[in-house]
């Protein structure tokens, strides 16, 4: 009876597997005979009412029913996959001559672009660069560098105030306060980033970045610092760029100068960047006030500073030729794709 039946079972299924064209009809062969209710799983179930004289013979019977159904399955299986890669492989041929997607370049904003520069520059000096808040108080700002509260000084610096006490940054110098009472001297800092001043047009920006410098050290000396800076700006604008110091005021500085530079667009011969003049105004710097190092307490005695701050707006300007400083701040890709 179990003899015929599994017969049966074969040669049905055999026959059933030639025929089938897809892995789904697959699926459902081998649930109907291996599945839960499958039939050769009730026919191994049914072994129990055969008698202990037959069941070796009938067991071995099915088993030998399983093998040859389960090599049949997986056969067809194998010969529907290939069939089914066959078909995908010639029908989604990749055509290697098309050409490729456009991939869109970013590029270093004029800004970023100068911070590199100028930094690389001052690392290679011996320079370590450090970073400060944005949202300052008025006390590093400001009373650190020497300009009290009501000091008409503070006029040259139309300042964003948040309280009293607390501001945004109108220069980097705030970051030498907090640079000089957390250093032991000696010790060469430049700090650039973002400051902010009240005013807008074509050659100011509310919101600009600067970068300023500063050396502690026991023998410091003006000629350092007029020397230190001719190098710098010789290899920001070039080996043949002409260097001219003026005698200025800073509150945080004593003596002060400032520092102008031949302009590397027409090399001193006058045209619409120097507006005629063939020099550029750049930097302001000096040797720092003994007072100034008292207050964040360094022996003025003992040792000397020099600083120098810049606009890297207008460093950014001159070196890419860009005439509206508020094109830095648009963030027009337009604008920005020239500088790749
Ligand atoms: N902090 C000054 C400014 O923003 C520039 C400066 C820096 C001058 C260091 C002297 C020394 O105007």
């Amino acid at each position: 009876m179990i003899i015929d039946e599994l017969e049966k079972i074969k040669e049905n299924i055999l026959k059933e597997l030639a025929d089938v064209k897809d892995i789904k009809s697959i699926n459902e062969i081998k649930v109907r005979v291996f599945g839960k209710n499958g039939v050769i799983t009730n026919l191994s179930k049914g072994m129990r009412d055969i008698s202990p004289e037959e069941r070796p013979k009938i067991g071995a019977l099915i088993n030998e029913a399983r093998v040859l159904l389960t090599d049949a399955i997986e056969k067809k299986e194998k010969v529907l996959e290939d069939e089914v890669l066959a078909l995908k492989l010639a029908t989604e041929k990749v055509d290697i001559t098309q050409p490729g997607k456009d991939v869109k370049l970013g590029a270093l904003h004029p800004i970023n672009d100068v911070i590199d520069k100028l930094t690389d520059i001052c690392v290679n000096m011996g320079f370590s660069v450090v970073e400060g808040p944005e949202i300052e108080y008025d006390y590093y700002n400001f009373e650190a560098m020497n300009i009290p509260k009501n000091h008409p000084s503070r006029d040259m610096q139309d300042t964003f105030f948040i309280t009293e006490d607390i501001l945004l940054r109108s220069q980097t110098s705030a970051v030498q306060a907090r640079e000089m009472e957390s250093r032991k001297p000696p010790f060469k800092i430049v700090c650039p980033g973002k400051t902010y001043r009240n005013d807008s047009d074509a050659t100011h920006s509310p919101i600009f970045n600067q970068m300023e410098g500063l050396v502690v050290d026991e023998n410091v000396s003006m000629a350092d610092l007029k020397s230190m800076l001719t190098i710098l700006m010789k290899r920001l604008f070039g080996e043949d760029t002409a260097i001219r110091f003026r005698p200025s005021f800073f509150p945080f500085t004593e003596p002060s100068i400032e520092v102008d530079v031949s302009c590397p667009n027409c090399h001193g011969k006058g045209c619409s960047t120097c507006k005629g003049s063939g020099m550029l105004e750049l930097l302001g710097a000096g040797i720092v006030n003994p007072k100034v190092l008292e207050m964040s307490g360094i022996d003025s005695k003992k040792y000397k500073g020099f600083a120098f701050g810049f606009g890297l707006d207008r460093t950014a300007m001159i070196l890419d030729g860009i005439s509206d400083i508020r094109n830095l701040y648009k963030n027009d890709i337009r604008f920005l794709d020239q500088f790749k």
